[in-house]
């Protein structure tokens, strides 16, 4: 059994207890963070950490705890969650607006609740590097806050299901034409040697994972474009990508049942792909998150 972070507590996660009264159960009022760790090495936490408290801000809860103490607690968590077998684990942090009787507004005293549970990350495996995955489109039903990191993922998880249901592993959103987001990550294509990728609007969340690839996009050279992505565009992009910080970048090869270009992980992908496991790889032996020039 693992370890849980809970109010100031670490306890088998079977032993948490939340109440019935709790708004993160009764409203969804409540934002997470899903943060990687490496080795026992937390990947871009700071990142994590700054939009933790932007999604908090958003949504007028105070922060329980400054960096330093959150950055305490979760080096508590990682450390009783050590294990050789599972060396790669994400976090999953979730803060609610506490326990009250049940009224649509906020509480006059507010308590939050914090849970940190840990999941093992497992490594790409090797048929999705060789042969990618399926995605499908799907119509993006969710509120129009999706740039706050809440829990209330209902239209993402009918949106995941749907794709499940149709053999595929991820749902790519579309509103008015255009391409939000996938259900559970951020999406890419490489349109005639352009990275191209949605603009952060209220519509999309600023994945941790998005701003490191175009980093390294940047840094490999690409020309990289920030902009509306229609549709339409997809079905003849020379690759797609989705990215999140537990799938990392994931080649999309089958997009509605129609092959992506060849049909196989591109040489776009394999770059970025490889230049993400090098920034992995230094993200606790050096400062910069950057491969060489070039790689
Ligand atoms: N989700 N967009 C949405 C809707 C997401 O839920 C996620 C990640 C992302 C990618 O963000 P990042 O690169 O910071 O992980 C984009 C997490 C992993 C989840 O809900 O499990």
């Amino acid at each position: 059994m693992s370890i849980a972070y809970f109010n100031g507590e670490y306890l088998p996660l079977d032993a948490v207890r939340i109440s019935p009264l709790d708004r993160g159960f009764l409203f969804g009022d409540s934002v997470y963070e899903v943060i990687p760790s490496y080795g026992g090495h937390f990947f871009l936490l700071d990142q994590h950490l700054q939009r933790l408290t932007r999604s908090l801000a958003a949504i007028r809860l105070p922060s329980p705890y400054g960096p330093t103490q959150w950055r305490e607690r979760l080096d508590g968590l990682l450390q009783r969650n050590a294990d050789p077998a599972t060396p790669d684990l994400g976090i999953y942090l979730q803060v609610t607006r506490g326990v009250a009787p049940r009224d649509h507004a906020f509480p006059g005293e507010v308590r939050p609740t914090v849970l940190a549970m840990v999941s093992p990350i497992r490594p790409l495996p090797a048929t999705t590097r060789r042969q990618g995955i399926a995605a499908v489109t799907a119509p993006d039903q969710r509120w129009a806050r999706c740039d706050i990191k809440a829990t209330t993922l209902l239209a993402n998880v009918l949106a995941r299901q749907a794709a499940t249901e149709q053999g595929a592993q991820e749902a790519i959103l579309l509103r008015d034409g255009h391409v939000t987001e996938g259900a559970a990550s951020n999406a890419f294509a490489v349109l005639e040697g352009v990275v191209v990728t949605p603009p952060l609007t209220a519509t999309v969340l600023p994945g941790v994972t998005r701003s490191l690839v175009l980093d390294l996009a940047r840094n490999a050279g690409y020309p990289v474009c920030e902009r509306d992505l229609a549709a339409s565009e997809l079905q003849r992009a020379d690759e797609i990508w989705l990215t999140s910080s537990t799938r990392e970048v994931l080649p999309v090869t089958r997009l509605d049942d129609h092959p992506v270009a060849d049909g196989r992980p591109g040489p776009v992908w394999q770059q970025i792909h490889a230049a993400y496991q090098h920034a992995k790889s230094e993200a606790h032996t050096s400062a910069s998150m950057l491969p060489p020039e070039g790689m």
